[in-house]
């Protein structure tokens, strides 16, 4: 039996979790995995193909086709899709608007699941998303569970997609996020929950610099062993 260690980190969209993992994984030294960057290659790869995502042979045939990867790169881990470096097109409003139906499949789930499971399996990773500490690796030495106020995560979103978006509307941005937050609760598919032994971060009013000091303050001693 492997006994790497998995910091899993799961919480609502736009909450800072890639940030705070990023982080968390530069001091550490562990793998980082963003598994929202899987769903969205995924729904990049549905729409560029056109494939309709209420036809599940479609999309379980689609599945075969689509092979994702993460590369280390000097500006942080790229996201590859068939080898090509999607890392700046998933983040679009197109893909974020396609993603939670996409997320909501049960095939995708499991070849998500499937993937993130066998990348976890023999190395130390940090690894964010909705159903880390729940489904893929139920037993995480450390989960963590992040929440924030709707709209002070509608503002840091903003703020980061203005620059390559300029026409986009604060509106959007928070109608999206509370769609998304509605989706990932509601679906039949893995809703988000938190893990009964999950640590919760409520990052409202903290600095990433301060997040990171409460969760190192929480996972040093379970790393350090008793
Ligand atoms: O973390 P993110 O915003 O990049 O995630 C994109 C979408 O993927 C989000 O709507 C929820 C979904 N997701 C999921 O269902 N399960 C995960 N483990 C990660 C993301």
């Amino acid at each position: 039996m492997s006994n790497n260690i998995v910091v899993a980190i799961d919480g609502y969209s736009s909450c800072g979790k890639s940030t705070l993992a990023k982080a968390l994984a530069n001091k550490l030294r562990f793998v980082y995995i963003d598994t929202g960057a899987m769903y969205r290659a995924v729904t990049l790869y549905f729409l560029r193909n056109n494939i309709d995502t209420t036809d599940t042979g479609k999309v379980t045939h689609a599945l075969n086709d689509i092979h994702i990867s993460f590369k280390p790169s000097p500006d942080g881990v790229r996201v590859l899709l068939n080898n090509e470096d999607v890392s700046d097109e998933i983040r679009q409003m197109e893909v974020a608007s396609n993603v939670s139906t996409v997320a909501a499949i049960r095939e995708v789930r499991q070849a998500m699941v499937k993937l993130q499971q066998l990348m976890g399996k023999s190395i130390d990773v940090i690894m964010d998303g909705r159903d880390i500490g729940t489904q893929v690796f139920p037993h995480a030495q450390v989960k963590l569970f992040m929440t924030a106020d709707p709209q002070i995560r509608a503002e840091r979103r903003y703020k980061e997609l203005l620059p390559k978006n300029p026409a986009i509307t604060m509106a959007e941005v928070y109608d999206n996020i509370a769609k998304r937050d509605h989706d990932d609760t509601t679906r039949d598919e893995s809703p988000l929950v938190q893990a009964p032994d999950a640590i919760v971060l409520d990052n409202s009013y903290l600095t990433p610099d301060e997040q990171l000091a409460f969760t190192l303050g929480k996972i040093k001693p379970l790393l350090e062993g008793p």
